[in-house]
């Protein structure tokens, strides 16, 4: 496996690591992966998060696996141990299927490494993709909004809707950023943050709930977000939160843009209701641990509902960025989703 490095997964002499974005933003700790229970520890206890980032991560240690000398049968298995990890990142899904396909050739172990440094290399000429068509719609000095974290953690390169903003700022358009914080496990505050730190975007860190009043103000002109999983019909799934921003920049008239490149879509879910969204530990709600330590705020047996995604109605989104441009709600409402995937 060549060498290979992005924000949060890195391939150094064949070995694999990852960014633990559990301790982020105070640690910066590489984790050596080597075996498939690990990497399905990890990504559900979001070590590893993001949906291109997830799928490329298991694909890496399949290939990693594969230069091991695990046989074809054993590799055919951690790909099925490994999907089931998380269920609503479909890239997830998309690339184990890429993984599978290589698995068929007969000299399996080096098709398998080819296909995962692919997908890899892939996800960094997407993304760049994504960036220059979401940043020919900022404006100069406009005031964006994002959830979650989307940047380079979330990828293999500079991030869906995180890489929009992170181009439109190099291009020098002035823009600022409001960032959720992304309750419970605080990906904006925690991670979207740190990374704009790193870059200089202007950004300002706002709890999840001050939404509203800064659309309300109108400090607010335009919000990219990202995507798990997009329905043929352009309903998407998103961090938890997602459809409260949709909901509110569609009462207030914002542009509202979900970031993706084609590796989200699923054209076997005709609509958002098909899309399988994860329940999460009660843990998460009750209250909140990382490297800044742990607390239980909540009553130690307190009832908890914790979706860790939520779907947004096609019907409430401006336009679809894609890595092969922007698509609007009348492309979209005639099978362009469904036309891209297929052809
Ligand atoms: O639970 P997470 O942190 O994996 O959720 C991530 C998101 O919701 C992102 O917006 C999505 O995966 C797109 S990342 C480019």
């Amino acid at each position: 496996m060549k060498n290979m490095t992005g924000l949060s997964i890195k391939t150094e002499q064949g070995q694999l690591y990852i960014l633990d974005q559990t301790l982020l933003p105070h640690q910066q700790r590489w984790l050596h992966c080597t075996d498939v229970d690990q990497m399905v520890a990890m990504i559900q206890q979001l070590q590893v998060r993001g949906a291109p980032a997830i799928g490329i991560a298991a694909s890496l240690l399949l290939a990693y696996r594969a230069g091991q000398g695990d046989s074809r049968a054993e590799l055919l298995h951690s790909a099925e141990v490994l999907r089931a990890s998380r269920p609503t990142a479909v890239n997830l899904m998309n690339n184990l299927d890429s993984m599978l396909a290589a698995l068929q050739q007969p000299d399996y172990a080096s098709a398998a490494v080819a296909c995962a440094e692919q997908l890899f290399a892939e996800d960094v000429q997407l993304c760049l993709q994504m960036a220059e068509h979401g940043a020919a719609l900022v404006q100069p000095g406009e005031r964006l909004l994002t959830h979650c974290n989307t940047g380079g953690l979330a990828t293999a390169g500079v991030g869906t809707a995180l890489g929009v903003v992170r181009l439109a700022h190099q291009q020098g358009k002035q823009i600022q950023l409001w960032v959720d914080e992304t309750r419970p496990l605080l990906q904006g505050g925690r991670l979207t943050a740190w990374e704009c730190q790193q870059l200089n975007i202007p950004y300002q860190l706002i709890c999840d709930n001050m939404a509203a009043m800064l659309m309300a103000r109108g400090e607010v002109d335009r919000i990219f977000v990202g995507s798990d999983r997009i329905a043929a019909n352009g309903d998407f799934a998103n961090k938890v939160g997602t459809y409260n921003l949709a909901v509110l920049a569609h009462y207030h008239q914002i542009p509202f843009y979900v970031v993706a490149p084609h590796t989200t879509v699923d054209p076997s879910c005709s609509d958002g209701r098909q899309i399988p969204i994860e329940q999460r530990p009660a843990e998460e709600v009750r209250g909140v641990a990382g490297s800044f330590g742990s607390v239980c705020w909540a009553p130690e047996q307190a009832a908890v509902f914790n979706p860790a995604f939520d779907v947004t109605p096609a019907k409430l989104v401006t336009g679809w960025v894609l890595d092969s441009g922007v698509l609007d709600q009348a492309a979209v409402a005639t099978g362009a989703l469904q036309r891209l995937v297929a052809g």
